[in-house]
């Protein structure tokens, strides 16, 4: 008979969580910044309103770096300065680009050694900028009033890791660990 090890490190980085409100996004985000260091990708999809922003603000709250993150309307990409001596931030929303050519006129290779890059709607197109990426998927969970879930209501976020990088024990459990306390935070 084999039995398995729950304790076990595994080397595969996904798990899902439930988020209930803003707020916990928002520590998720600072949460999840906690491991994150220059040269870092992460990937945010869910639909419009699923909280990707909210997430982004947490991670740039939690790099502690200058300037709000929002949707900007006009800029796609904005780098976040430091105010200490970690990592900038780059937010990129990826929503209005179309291709792969668009992608490369951000030049966002330029900072990504040197920043923690933040592309919303960044799914299918960004990925191969760097080795490792940080995949979150953000979903609104239906309830009895399907649309009243846009503006309230908990999120369903699976966080996954692709690359060398998220194949670190070490890494895979700090992940882990960031995702279930922001979901069991109050
Ligand atoms: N559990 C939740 N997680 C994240 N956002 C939530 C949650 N519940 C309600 N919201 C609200 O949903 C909206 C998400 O907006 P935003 O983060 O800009 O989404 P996106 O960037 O995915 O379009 C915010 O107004 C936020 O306050
Ligand atoms: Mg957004």
């Amino acid at each position: 008979m084999t039995v398995s090890a729950p304790d076990e490190p595994s080397a595969v980085l996904d798990v899902q969580v439930t988020v209930a409100t803003a707020v916990q996004m928002r520590d998720l985000g600072e949460r999840l910044s906690g491991l994150l260091r220059a040269g870092d990708l992460v990937v945010l999809s869910g639909s419009l309103g699923a909280g990707k922003t909210t997430l982004a603000q947490g991670i740039g709250a939690g790099l502690g770096v200058r300037g709000h993150v929002t949707s900007p309307t006009f800029v796609i990409a904005r780098v976040h300065p430091s105010l200490g001596g970690g990592p900038d931030l780059v937010h990129a929303d990826a929503y209005r680009l179309g291709s792969r050519a668009e992608v490369d006129d951000l030049d966002l290779d330029a900072d990504l050694a040197t920043a923690v890059t933040v592309v919303e709607w960044g799914t299918g197109l960004v990925e191969d900028l760097a080795d490792s990426v940080l995949a979150v998927t953000i979903e609104a969970q239906a309830g009895p009033t399907e649309a009243a879930d846009a503006a309230a209501g908990q999120r369903t976020v699976r966080v996954r890791g692709w690359g060398e990088r998220w194949q670190q024990p070490e890494a895979v459990a700090a992940a882990r660990r960031a995702a279930t306390e922001a979901a069991a935070s109050s």
